[in-house]
């Protein structure tokens, strides 16, 4: 299937070589079914001749049968007939189209309109230049168009066209058309999206999509094909300063050093001064290589491998730039996040981060408030669910290059993964570095870790205690202390219950509390640890995330993790605080291993039988595991 130009019969080497060096635009349709979307994508599709003979034979044989146009053909048919083909056997998320004309080539984003989709149509927009926005001419602008409009801006694709459909439906009326777009525009200023061209079409009829229609005499904007084949994307990257993250560090032999990546943006020559960041070291480019021989210049969307002048230490998912222009260096920021999983995302969680070729860890920070996408209203939220989008702050856990998302999408887009799950949860955008970040540096202090722990004679380390309420770690954590201060040793105990009485007495019971509780006591029990005590700590800690997280924080050898296995029944059987009681009544919300899960430890350095051996038991059979390295109990 290839667009059908006189070249091709005329000389094939000619077309071949012309529609190689066509650019490339991608483009995102929004709306729905309704507003003509399918019907547009497939007149787009006819029009620029990326039909099959067959296809379409059969399409106007289906559009006789089942079509809704009378004679005519019915192109929805053709494009959902398509997507029913793919999403036999697996669920396609964003369909990709592709077709050309003699001066583009195009790849078109179709996505589905409903706010269920909105994280399909951010997946479907984040490499999208420019965006088709759908009306109805009869049902004028909706909240579905709002939505839609929001996004957009959003994702910060600056070339939008507002596709006014269905005019033949309202009798080509100027009227009608003025008074939408009046509208439009006011809203499009209030969310930031500058600059629009508003067209009005009948897609069913071809009206101005490839040419301008007798019907519209008062329009006198170009049609929408025109307009897809001039927008003027490519200057606009390479206009902005160079940036390439590095995909990998190219290293044949040992005569050969380069740095291998897609220019993001810019224009880089042989004898530029760059510099590499995190680091902030320069160099100059020596060679633009390529499979095609080296190259004299290399600009944005070009994949190259660079080498430099100097032996610069330059690793995979660093960022080279222009020398004088370079991106800014920070670990935390603000940031919009579009909210991707079923599960939601829970402030204080490590996630881990992508940004270019760069992987890091990042905790997000509470949203300062979420949008609803169909009013915009900003409001409070303590997590987001699926599909919800919130300003939040991001603490990374190492420097990266960035440029803000507005400025370069490649250096201020990012996606979240899941640790756990290696999903991909979420992604967004960053604003700025808060300045905070640079202005608060670690202050070095000449007792350390180890000088604390030898002047108490011990190896200071933190014993975690895990299980379900009731499973007995309190009192095995106590009488641990007991048998530890016994022995001269220098400890203390963090217990779940008493720490609610104080710094986490704002917290509740919600999943989000619970990440929370857990973040801060791993946060105290690490300094604990480093005033070189021994820390008990007896928390619930149900989650593996924040278990994995309070590990990641200590030393090597520093974190020993005590599950504390007591069946559910067991425990509720024991109610010694009566809550099993009142969470089975109803009384008690979010009651772990009735109505909030607990995950059980994979890995623990010990497990508890509480069943088969006393508190007393338990107690020792630690005590021991941590004078001697061995478990007596296992
Ligand atoms: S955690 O899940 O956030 O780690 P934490 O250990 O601090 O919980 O607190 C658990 C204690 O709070 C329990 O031992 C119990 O006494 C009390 N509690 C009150 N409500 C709940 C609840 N909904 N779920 C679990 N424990 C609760």
């Amino acid at each position: 299937m290839a667009h059908q130009s006189a070249l091709i019969a005329e000389d094939i080497a000619a077309y071949l070589h012309q529609h190689e060096h066509k650019s490339l635009l991608r483009f995102l349709t929004c709306g729905s079914v309704d507003d003509g979307k399918s019907t547009l994508i497939g007149r787009l599709l006819y029009d620029s001749k990326m039909i099959f003979e067959d296809q379409l034979a059969a399409l106007e044989a289906d559009s006789r049968r089942v079509g809704t146009q009378g004679g005519d053909i019915d192109f929805a048919l053709l494009v959902d007939g398509l997507a029913a083909e793919r999403e036999q056997g697996i669920t396609i998320d964003v369909a990709y189209r592709f077709f050309s004309t003699d001066r583009r080539k195009f790849i078109v984003a179709d996505t589905p309109g409903h706010e269920q989709y909105t994280r399909n149509m951010v997946t479907g927009a984040s490499t999208a230049d420019a965006a088709i926005i759908l009306i109805d001419a009869r049902k004028g602008v909706l909240t579905q168009t709002r939505r839609h409009s929001y996004l957009v801006s959003l994702l910060g694709i600056r070339h939008v066209v507002l596709a006014i459909n269905k005019m033949d439906l309202v009798g080509w009326s100027k009227e009608v058309f003025d008074t939408i777009l009046a509208e439009y525009h006011d809203f499009a200023a209030q969310i930031g999206i500058k600059q629009f061209t508003a067209i009005p079409m009948s897609a069913l009829k071809g009206d101005n999509i490839t040419e301008n229609s007798a019907n519209a005499p008062w329009y006198d904007g170009p049609p929408l094909m025109r307009w897809l084949e001039e927008a003027p994307v490519e200057d606009e990257l390479q206009g902005k300063p160079f940036r390439m993250p590095v995909q990998w560090v190219n290293r044949p032999n040992l005569d050969f050093r380069g740095f291998s990546g897609l220019v993001a943006s810019g224009v880089i020559r042989p004898g530029d001064r760059i510099k590499a960041l995190p680091s902030g070291r320069e160099s100059t480019v020596e060679r633009i290589v390529t499979f095609r021989g080296d190259l004299p210049e290399a600009v944005a969307g070009q994949s190259v491998t660079i080498t430099l002048k100097d032996e610069i230490d330059i690793s995979r998912g660093d960022v080279i730039s222009a020398a004088g222009q370079p991106p800014e260096v920070a670990d935390q920021f603000e940031s919009t996040i579009v909210w991707f999983d079923e599960e939601p995302l829970l402030p204080g969680r490590p996630y881990l981060l992508k940004l270019g070729a760069r992987t890091v860890t990042a905790q997000v920070t509470e949203p300062k408030h979420k949008v609803n996408v169909n009013t915009l209203e900003k409001l409070a939220a303590t997590r987001l669910e699926l599909n919800e989008i919130g300003v939040c702050n991001l603490a990374l856990s190492a420097p990266i290059a960035f440029d803000p998302y507005a400025e370069n999408k490649d250096l201020g887009g990012f996606i979240l993964i899941d640790r756990m799950t290696n999903r991909t949860v979420g992604a967004g955008m960053l604003h700025f570095a808060l300045r905070r970040s640079q202005n608060i540096h670690w202050q070095a202090t000449d007792v350390s870790k180890a000088a604390r722990a030898l002047a108490k004679g011990q190896k200071a380390r933190v014993v975690w205690f895990t299980g379900l309420s009731g499973s007995g770690k309190s009192t095995i954590a106590n009488l641990l202390e007991k048998r530890l201060a016994a022995e001269g040793r220098h400890t203390y105990l963090l217990d779940g219950d008493n720490v609610r009485h104080g710094l986490n007495k704002d917290l509740g019971f919600t999943d989000e509390d619970r990440v929370e509780n857990i973040r801060r006591v791993a946060e105290v029990s690490k300094l604990m640890v480093d005033a070189g005590l021994i820390v008990l700590v007896s928390f619930i800690s149900p989650f593996r995330a924040e278990r994995r997280m309070a590990r990641e924080l200590m030393g090597d050898g520093e974190f020993v993790e005590v599950f504390v296995d007591t069946p559910l029944a067991e425990a509720e059987k024991r109610d010694v605080k009566g809550l099993y009681a009142k969470a089975r009544a109803g009384q008690l919300k979010n009651f772990t291993g009735i109505d909030s899960p607990y995950e059980a430890p994979e890995n623990p350095e010990l497990r508890i039988d509480t069943t088969a051996r006393s508190a007393e038991e338990a107690a020792e059979q630690i005590f021991e595991w941590l004078e001697t390295g061995f478990d007596p109990g296992i």
